[in-house]
């Protein structure tokens, strides 16, 4: 198309938005009519991406098929202005043409639903059954400043200290509606040509590769590039860039990797970052072909550092846009965690190119299939590269992954305002509230219990066919359950009498998960054992429990007598009664009468342990006889129970009491055994429910002074024997280790770490050139906060200069959390207003959320952090753009961390008062949000005496071996 008409277009009618209101409760209004199909995009768009303007101007021609006879044309948009005189309906060349239609027809009404962010425009005829049409929309917009639609970012350019401007996009989950009219749902896939207009000097990329440049001949000094026609994908994967970024492309001796031509982008300052990603993108994107058994369909993958970004990364279809922080990796400066994170979200992002973008869900109701496998693969992905056969050092990535996993999903999933894995969205402004840990780690748990009881071939398989069988199109979960039940039919690893469905609508449908109580009878040698199950509420009293809710369980079982404690098939503790008991053919698959009899040799002093390899998610309860077992067991020697398996009993004994389902003194007895333990994974479990006790005492004085010294008595033979700061280790898991350890000893106050840390801190200060001398990565953001912790404005504000000019953004996070350590108030609070009310805004947006939260955790910060948000919340609400979800973030971070009724009083006092305003548009974050301080005061209300004492009296004692 002639790009001239772009600048000839006179007559810019502003649209007069007709107000459709939309009650409460109302659904579909935001979905579109079947009536007509997208089959292609047409899309080209110009900007220069200058100050003061920021303009651009576009026009689509979409390519539609009419499906039922309707005189609409019913599209979405937002914040664009069209050109009504520029909208026209051709009926397309060499089709049939009963419609008589041969000249351009324009529509007789325009129509646009605010609220829904719907444009209608209606023809005096009708668009008629079967024929195909082309409309032509052309439309204007402004790059904006927030981080979705077609926005733009900065950055300034260090050699020329001049600020350089790019333009980008984010469209998932509906903001390809604020780019370009369209059908802006994910199961109106379609194909696109994509061409973008700019100056020059700029470079453009989209999607696909470029097809051909071409000079634009009104404008002197621009250029039209126009990429290559897509397969056919959904509007929220759409991507383009005009930018003067520069890339490193991946080379590599593999002739399956050569195929696809991989490039990694970013500002011409940090373009020494990309290094790693370069490398590990193509492998990573090698194993997904290898894993699906299907290639990767584009000639070209591009990876790019955005300067300003809303999420962590996000997987458009041959254009992954990524954080700066998410993507550029520094060989001595940044850390283990920011290596294992850069590395998760690259292959997290590839994942997608399969789920999600090959196949994609009908709904956002199924986003989980989306998020959940790709986190399940990117974790998949990272165990081939990191435990490749033969190296020295073993890592139990998965393992370690499926503990991150259960320690977000069992928090968020106990609150009565919980969600389904798969969740009816009424309303769009849910969707951004789904992108949680249900989604994601809950889905991705759901889905390695699922590898585990088909085992990893048959469900590979099962995986494969379900992708082959729906690429290019659209599928939920039940898609999903045939070609799984399929596939395990036919290995005969699923009983006959059984289907995926089955079994897993039982843990996708439902919101929650089971407690499973586990009694031995003693009499007979313990080895009957009982079973039942109910869903695990941290609030019981909140809601009216529903007794008929249960789950299917693979149940895997060990004892003292076991040899085996690998995966072994399950048996199925059913939520059917009558399959239980009625059902003959394969009745040892499942549990009848909930009450089984071990096959295995045991005796009553043996200890039983249920769920091998932590599969099911699920909490375990033993009678009391039996927890003493396994506490026995763990003081004499804790290796005869395998690692996860560790790792599991320490955070049910610890949350039971918790939740007042066991005593704390039990849990305490069998916690103690881990000051002999020396694995990074038992480890990270106990101190995670160290920590979650640390927020509960916090700012309760005295007692926590006891929770202090009793929680250094745990660490200190463990801590002794790790290396000193500056000695590097080879093994992954032994740095993250060491980590932990150091942040654990220096949290809890040991000497000999503040000591350690001190000392590297005084080496780098007094070192000649600070840029040269690297405290090492690992240790950086200890030794940065230890620090700040003793410091004075003064060395607080050398360190904030740090931070502005660092250029790792690796260290530059570092730094920025770090500054909120100090115990000052004063320097607290100038930190808050420096970050939010400053107008140079020398805090990026983006990184702003991650600030709040480093000032609100400290416990000399949570009170200056509250009264900076109660008293900025139209601020704050407003930094983030329209019909955000932000603030209830933020909220939540306050929130959570309540102990007593007046902070509950206060909070529910500004939650009144800005209800109507900001927050009734994020009800289910919200309700999270209320739902965390009342588990809080439960706790201080029932436990917090008893602890108290208990600590006081333990303070002093160092565990011993029974
Ligand atoms: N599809 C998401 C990006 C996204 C998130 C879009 C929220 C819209 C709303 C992307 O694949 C993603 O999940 N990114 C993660 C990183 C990942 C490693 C967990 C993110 O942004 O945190
Ligand atoms: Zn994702």
């Amino acid at each position: 198309m002639d790009p001239d008409r772009f600048f000839t277009v006179r007559y810019f009618i502003v649209l007069i938005a007709c107000i459709v209101i939309v009650c409460d409760g109302q659904t579909e209004n935001y979905r579109l009519p079947r009536d007509l199909m997208p089959m292609h995009y047409d899309l080209t768009i110009l900007s220069d991406v200058k100050e003061p303007e920021f303009k651009f101007n576009g026009r689509v021609t979409i390519h539609l098929l009419c499906l039922k006879e309707t005189p609409h044309l019913v599209l979405h948009m937002n914040n664009l202005t069209l050109d009504h005189s520029g909208i026209t309906r051709l009926v397309k060349y060499g089709v049939d043409n009963p419609s008589q239609e041969l000249t351009p027809v324009h529509p007789v009404t325009h129509k646009y639903d605010v609220e829904n962010e719907i444009y209608t425009a209606t023809f005096g005829t009708p668009f008629i059954y079967n024929q195909e049409y082309t409309v032509e929309i052309a439309f204007d917009g402004v790059l904006n400043e927030g981080l979705s639609g077609f926005y733009r970012s900065s950055y300034t350019n260090k050699e020329t200290n001049a600020t350089e401007w790019l333009a980008t996009t984010q469209f998932e989950s509906i903001d390809a509606r604020r780019a370009f009219p369209c059908f802006d749902e994910p199961a109106m896939k379609s194909t696109f040509t994509i061409s973008l207009g700019h100056p020059k000097k700029l470079t453009s990329i989209s999607n696909m590769p470029l097809e051909r440049s071409e000079d634009i001949s009104t404008k002197p000094g621009w250029v039209l590039d126009v990429f290559q026609k897509s397969v056919p994908m959904s509007t929220y994967l759409v991507a383009f860039i005009i930018s003067d970024f520069t890339f490193r492309q991946s080379n590599t001796s593999n002739p399956d990797l050569s195929r696809v031509q991989f490039r990694t982008w970013a500002r011409r300052d940090v373009i020494d970052q990309v290094d790693f990603a370069a490398e590990a993108g193509p492998e990573f994107l090698n194993f997904f072909e290898r894993y699906f058994n299907i290639r990767y369909p584009l000639p070209k993958q591009d990876m790019v550092a955005i300067p300003d970004f809303s999420a962590g990364a996000m997987e458009n279809w041959g254009l992954i846009t990524y954080r700066e922080s998410a993507l550029l990796f520094d060989d001595v400066r940044s850390s283990i965690h920011n290596e294992y994170s850069i590395a998760n979200t690259i292959a997290h992002e590839l994942a997608h190119q399969w789920f999600g973008n090959l196949v994609t869900m009908k709904w956002w109701t199924d986003l989980w299939l989306n998020e959940g496998f790709a986190t399940y693969m990117a974790a998949q992905a990272l165990n081939d590269r990191y435990n490749r056969p033969g190296s020295k050092h073993s890592w139990k990535l998965l393992d370690g992954e499926a503990l991150s996993n259960v320690l977000l999903i069992f928090p968020l999933d106990s609150l009565s305002s919980s969600h389904p894995v798969s969740v009816p969205i009424g309303n769009p402004s849910e969707i951004a509230q789904i992108f949680d840990a249900i989604s994601y780690k809950k889905g991705s748990f759901l889905i390695r219990m699922m590898n585990s009881f088909l085992s990893g071939k048959v469900f590979q398989q099962g995986v494969s066919n379900y992708l082959n069988k729906y690429q290019y199109r659209n599928a939920e979960q039940d898609d999903l359950w045939e070609s799984l039940t399929e596939a395990g039919h036919r290995s005969k690893v699923l009983p006959q009498n059984l289907t995926v469905k089955e079994i897993m609508d039982s843990w996708t449908l439902q919101t929650g998960y089971p407690i499973v109580d586990v009694t031995r009878e003693y009499g007979k040698g313990g080895k009957i054992v009982r079973f039942s199950q109910r869903r695990f509420l941290a609030l019981p009293n909140l809601k009216k429990e529903d007794s008929s809710q249960c789950w299917w369980i693979p149940i895997t079982l060990m004892t003292s007598k076991s040899a085996d404690f690998s995966d072994s098939k399950p048996i199925w503790l059913p939520c059917d009664q009558q399959k239980s008991a009625g059902k003959q053919a394969d009745q040892h698959d499942i549990i009848s009468n909930e009450k089984m009899e071990l096959r295995e040799e045991m005796g009553e002093s043996d200890w039983l342990i249920v769920n091998k390899q932590m599969t099911a998610l699920a909490r375990f309860n033993y009678d009391d006889n039996n927890w003493d077992l396994i506490t026995r067991q763990l003081h004499s020697n804790h290796s005869r129970i395998p690692t996860l398996n560790r790792v599991q009993v320490i955070l049910d004994v610890m949350e039971l009491s918790k939740y007042n389902v066991l005593k704390y003194s039990k849990a305490f007895d069998l916690i103690e055994y881990i000051y002999k333990e020396r694995e990074y994974l038992p480890w990270k479990a106990a101190l995670n429910t160290l920590y979650s006790l640390d927020d509960l005492l916090k700012r309760t004085g005295q007692p926590y002074e006891y929770f202090r010294a009793y929680v250094r008595n745990l660490l200190a033979e463990q801590f002794s024997i790790q290396p000193q700061l500056r000695d590097s280790l080879e093994g992954y898991e032994e740095r993250l280790h060491k980590t932990q350890m150091y942040s654990a000893a220096c949290h809890f106050g040991l000497p000999e770490c503040e000591e350690r840390v001190q000392a590297e801190y005084k080496a780098w200060k007094s070192s000649r050139d600070l840029n040269a001398y690297v405290i090492p990565a690992d240790m950086m953001y200890l030794t940065y906060c230890e620090q700040v912790k003793k410091s004075s404005q003064e060395e607080w504000n050398f360190l904030y200069n740090r931070y502005l000019h660092a250029d790792t953004p690796s260290e530059k996070i570092n730094l920025l959390r770090a500054l909120g350590c100090s115990k000052d108030p004063s320097i607290l609070k100038n930190y808050l207003s420096l970050a939010f009310d400053n107008p140079e805004r020398e805090v990026r947006t983006q990184d702003l959320s991650t600030l709040f939260a480093s000032v609100a955790h400290n416990p000399a910060g949570y009170q200056v952090a509250k009264d900076y948000l109660y008293g900025n919340v139209d601020k704050i609400y407003t930094l983030y753009g329209p019909k955000n979800q932000q603030i209830v973030k933020y909220l939540s971070q306050i929130s959570s961390k309540i102990i007593t009724e007046d902070e509950l009083r206060e909070f529910n006092e500004v939650k009144s008062k800005y209800y109507d305003k900001y927050l009734k548009q994020s009800q289910i974050l919200l309700q999270q949000a209320e739902e965390n301080p009342m588990i809080n005061l439960q706790w201080h209300r029932h436990n917090f005496e008893f602890v108290s004492q208990l600590l006081d009296e333990k303070q002093f004692q160092v565990p011993k071996a029974n």
